[in-house]
């Protein structure tokens, strides 16, 4: 990542006084960049890593999609500002990743804290705002369309069937220990993708990945951030990481207002509960299995692995 100075002046005509890194997400490194006056948020995906080409695969997709609903939905102001490159780009790249950058947020990411009442009137507001575009909006949504795919599976499938004796003995003492759950989750995901494929379900633009740490209190208002997980889905794609959140009731009452004939689909909200379930499985195979990781980092994800896995039981 020493190329970073060099990068946001090629590709931004930015001078970097300061870069400074920050506590990132999941996926990707974070930089705070210090540049005369103003500052901003630069998102590091490493080509080292398994995971990085199905997460920014969509960049140029979903980011268009953010700024028309900056400019033309009730969600102005919400929603974290990209930054184009010179030639109007929303990603750049060297040989050591991918980058998008954004205008820097002051204010503190919610993470473990519970929301106020006013937040959940907020973000209830948002989603219901944002549920209301969907595919006819002039901006072309069609890559991003919800297929109820499950692209991992045959992977998944060909390590647990096929490769298994050659895994690192770590990794398949903890796969072989679980394979029925596993195999059984594997079936259920693949029957519901199937069975939700030949429904005509609604659809709306939904975030996919609402959890605390990607919403922000600014000083005006409450943020939603990272939408690389931007999709047109049923809505239960969102819905779902709130059913069980103990405000979802303040939530729904809300939301209501907006969608007054909405209910939840079961089926939709058991494939989507699933298919997360087992694409966080997946991706705590893939980094034990494709990354390289230091001795702790790998004994955490081999942590959070087992966590996942003893799960499928209950
Ligand atoms: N524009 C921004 N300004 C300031 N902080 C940000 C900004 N965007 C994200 N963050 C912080 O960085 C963290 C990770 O960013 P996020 O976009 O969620 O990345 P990831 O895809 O890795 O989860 C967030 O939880 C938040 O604390
Ligand atoms: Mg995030």
């Amino acid at each position: 990542m020493d190329n970073i100075p060099n990068l946001l002046k090629e590709h931004y005509d930015l001078d970097a006084t300061n870069i400074l890194p920050q506590r990132g997400g999941w996926a990707a490194l974070a930089f705070k960049v210090y540049s005369g006056k103003q500052t901003f948020f630069l998102k590091a995906y490493e080509k080292s890593r398994a995971s990085t080409p199905k997460l920014t695969a969509l960049i140029d997709q979903y980011v268009p999609i953010t700024v028309w609903l900056m400019q033309h939905s009730g969600l102005k102001g919400k929603l974290p500002v990209p930054v184009p490159t010179q030639t109007g780009a929303y990603k750049c790249e060297d040989d050591d990743g991918i980058y998008l950058l954004y205008e820097y947020i002051e204010g503190e990411t919610i993470g473990e804290k519970a929301l106020t009442a006013e937040q959940v009137g907020e973000l209830s507001n948002m989603i219901a705002e944002l549920h209301l575009y969907g595919e006819e909006i002039p901006v072309e949504t069609k890559a991003l369309k919800e297929d109820f795919a499950v692209p991992f599976v045959p992977q998944l499938r060909n390590t647990l069937e096929r490769e298994v004796h050659e895994l690192p003995l770590d990794v398949k003492e903890l796969i072989t220990s679980h394979l029925n759950q596993l195999n059984g989750l594997t079936d259920t995901v693949e029957k519901l993708s199937a069975d939700l494929r030949n429904r005509n379900l609604r659809m709306a633009l939904c975030h996919t990945d609402l959890h605390p740490w990607n919403l922000m209190q600014s000083s005006r208002q409450l943020m939603l951030i990272d939408w690389e997980g931007l999709k047109v889905a049923p809505v239960e794609a969102d819905l779902m990481f709130l059913v069980d959140e103990p405000y979802y009731d303040d939530f729904v009452q809300i939301y209501r207002k907006v969608h007054n004939d909405f209910a939840i689909n079961p089926d939709v909200l058991q494939f989507y509960r699933y298919r997360r379930k087992l694409e966080d499985i997946w991706e705590f195979m893939e980094q034990l299995l494709f990354d390289r990781q230091e001795a702790q980092e790998r004994a955490v994800t081999l942590n959070y692995l087992s966590k996942e896995l003893n799960e499928i039981r209950g």
